[in-house]
């Protein structure tokens, strides 16, 4: 009898174990708004892991327990999709989206003034695929395939966190088939290529490909490492229930019962609401955390989706208004070397320009030999090129089919390009670096460029134009020079009258009172940022007591590492560059020295901060180099260790879990005037 007992409460235990995670995940997956700290929920699968290990016979393929099999397919098994999955018609401006507009209202009879209601939903770059659930039990997982013919990819789909094994609530048909995507958010991509650079594995392409090869996986523990998400975009089979009549509402239906679909989807009203729609999302795209190719529009209404048919393999209710693309192929004209402020010789492809990300694209980093060698670049080759939102464009992959014969390898050079000094590949570098130091012209203008930029010194006027003439005509040698330069030297240079070359003259003098943090970040020592150039000051208040640290002293300083102290101890130990900061001091650049403050001392010391979404003034980056240099830690993710954390627009599930956890959260206001209150003024 009592062991009777004691199975019925482990059977009662796992259904209330089973019931509550799937919650969570609901509340973290789908809605984006977790509910439980982490550490809950790894405590509660463990319990029912080993609940489920003890009681075998309670086990289920539904439980959050099971989400990866452990034995590897021999092969994909065929799929027949009872409805086929069908693709979409292409917009490409707006003159295309008023031709389908008109065509709706041709078709239904309606004036041409008459607005629809369009549910409008971003485009995901990822794989279509289609979920099967019976009884609200997900049974079937397969890819879109050609359409009619797709492959079973079950035990993959399984392991994505926000595909359900189970639906919840009630009211769903015996039969439901969902269709959606499966992508991989930015942050994943970068994750597992930079996982696969680390083991020097292939990386991939762009997130799609990312996904896509995930998702082709026979076994399923492969692809439940790669952080896989899921959204739906519509229902395909369903028998035995009822739909609602709007997809909107279907959309919304399909929530309630688990599945995830995308939050920026919106109802609108008429063509230029579309419009709008999509010009709102073009301009937000690049901070989207995924890959996103145009909008798709559907008529809202089903009844009149299936009034308007189908053509051939694209719904007549339906269309995809493309961005532009984000990913263009150019041929590579040459390759040349670019000198960088510390000597870092970086090959750059010179393109065939191609328009990209929305602007025409001629240059492309090819960061180093390493990068080279991985892409098996050859010049003459044609190679995709990809420029999302802001970041700079990268060579992504060469077409190796498209080689001329013509092609040549890439030949790093064994000189200094710019002033033929000896060049150097430390041993545990990627980086060929030129040895000439502040005799190469090239580091010599990376160098006051640096100086004079507005978190350094802050010369207002002194742009690259000028930089490059006072260098190529060897007026200026080092930053210093740039102070004891005569008036008539600076109004020989092109485009520089009296007017500008007073007002030029009185920003150099303006910029000599500057700050200690300021004036160790202007020098340029490697790897020594704004932040490092804060903690530095703060610690040995002046100039002389920053000279005198050993190793020993400098790693005292928070955020300093042996690397960091010994550029340091490099730049200290050389008489040319003291020699450039005497002759700074003796221009009269100076500074007030600081108390020294120990690293515990800091105002936030010892606290753990997290920054998300926009910050429109600091941006992420600066803010977190402020906080930094006030003491605190800065961190990825809230857990109940955060402190505080800085939200903007735009912030997501963070934001949810810190509410969730009660840490206080502070908007970029109230951080601006922190920073004031502790002296920092951005
Ligand atoms: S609706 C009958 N909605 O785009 C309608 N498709 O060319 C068929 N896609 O492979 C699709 N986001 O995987 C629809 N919100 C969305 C979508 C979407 C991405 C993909 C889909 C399909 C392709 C259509």
């Amino acid at each position: 009898m009592a062991e009777v007992g004691a199975e019925l409460s482990a059977a009662e235990e796992v259904a209330r174990l089973r019931e509550q995670l799937e919650a969570w995940n609901y509340q973290y997956y789908v809605r984006d708004d977790p509910t439980v700290p982490d550490a809950e929920y790894d405590r509660s699968l463990q319990r029912l892991r080993e609940l489920e290990a003890a009681n075998p016979q309670l086990l289920s393929p539904e439980s959050p327990t099971q989400r990866v099999g452990a034995t590897p397919l021999a092969q994909f098994r065929q799929v027949q999709h009872e409805l086929p999955m069908l693709s979409l018609e292409n917009a490409f401006n707006a003159e295309d989206m008023q031709d389908f507009n008109r065509r709706l209202l041709e078709r239904l009879g309606r004036a041409p003034a008459d607005e629809l209601e369009f549910a409008c939903e971003p485009k995901l770059d990822g794989i279509a695929v289609s979920l099967v659930y019976r009884d609200g039990r997900l049974q079937r997982g397969a890819t879109r395939g050609d359409g009619t013919t797709g492959e079973d990819i079950t035990h993959n789909v399984r392991t994505v966190a926000s595909v359900p094994l189970r639906l919840r609530g009630a009211g769903y048909p015996p039969v439901l088939e969902v269709r959606g995507e499966i992508y991989l958010p930015r942050a994943g991509f970068e994750q597992i290529n930079a996982e696969a650079r680390e083991r020097g594995e292939k990386i991939f392409v762009n997130p799609r490909n990312a996904a896509a090869g995930s998702l082709r996986q026979l076994d399923a523990r492969v692809t439940a490492r790669r952080p896989l998400q899921m959204c739906c975009y519509s229902v395909g089979l369903y028998e035995g229930g009822d739909l609602p009549p709007l997809h909107s509402a279907v959309l919304d239906r399909l929530q309630a019962w688990g599945l995830r679909i995308n939050s920026e989807s919106r109802v609108v009203t008429g063509l230029d609401a579309c419009n709008a729609y999509y010009e709102e999302l073009a301009a937000r795209r690049a901070e989207l955390p995924y890959d996103i190719d145009g909008i798709v529009f559907k008529v809202n209404d089903l009844a009149l989706q299936q009034r308007l048919g189908f053509v051939s393999r694209a719904p007549r209710w339906a269309i995809a208004r493309k961005f532009p693309a984000q990913e263009e192929m150019t041929r590579v004209l040459a390759v040349e070397f670019q000198v960088g402020r510390t000597g870092a010789i970086t090959p750059v492809a010179r393109l065939e320009p191609v328009f990209v990300g929305g602007v025409t694209v001629s240059n492309a980093t090819l960061h180093n030999s390493d990068e080279v060698e991985r892409l098996g670049l050859r010049i003459g080759d044609t190679v995709i090129v990809r420029r999302a939102g802001d970041v700079i464009p990268q060579v992504v992959a060469v077409i190796p089919e498209q080689r001329p014969e013509s092609a040549q390898p890439v030949v790093f050079p064994d000189a200094c390009p710019v002033c033929g000094s000896v060049v150097e590949r430390a041993e545990d570098e990627a980086v060929l670096r030129c040895m000439g130091g502040l005799i190469c012209q090239a580091q010599q203008k990376a160098a006051i460029r640096h100086f004079v930029s507005r978190r350094a010194l802050d010369v207002d006027g002194l742009g690259d134009k000028l930089v490059e003439q006072l260098v190529d005509r060897g007026l200026v040698h080092n930053v210093a020079d740039i102070f004891t330069l005569p008036r008539a030297q600076w109004l020989e240079l092109e485009r520089m009258g009296e007017k500008s070359v007073d007002k030029l003259l009185a920003a150099l003098e303006r910029s000599k009172a500057t700050t200690l943090q300021r004036f160790i970040y202007a020098l340029g020592i490697r790897e020594v940022g704004e932040a490092t150039a804060g903690n530095l000051a703060r610690h040995f208040g002046s100039w002389e007591a920053l000279v005198a640290a050993d190793e020993e002293a400098l790693l005292a300083v928070p955020d300093v590492g042996p690397v960091v102290a010994d550029h340091l101890r490099q730049f200290f130990d050389s008489g040319d560059s003291l020699a450039v900061v005497r002759a700074l001091r003796a221009a009269g650049v100076h500074w007030p020295d600081l108390e020294p403050v120990a690293a515990e001392a800091l105002p936030l010391a010892g606290q753990t901060w997290v920054v998300t979404g926009t910050l429109e003034t600091l941006g992420r980056n600066e803010a977190k180099a402020h906080l930094e240099a006030l003491g605190a830690r800065v961190a990825g993710s809230v857990s109940a260790k955060t402190h505080t954390v800085v939200a903007g627009p735009g912030a997501g599930s963070k934001l949810g879990k810190a509410t969730e956890l009660g840490t206080p959260i502070i908007d970029e206001a109230a951080l601006l005037a922190l920073l004031a209150q502790h002296g920092v003024q951005p």
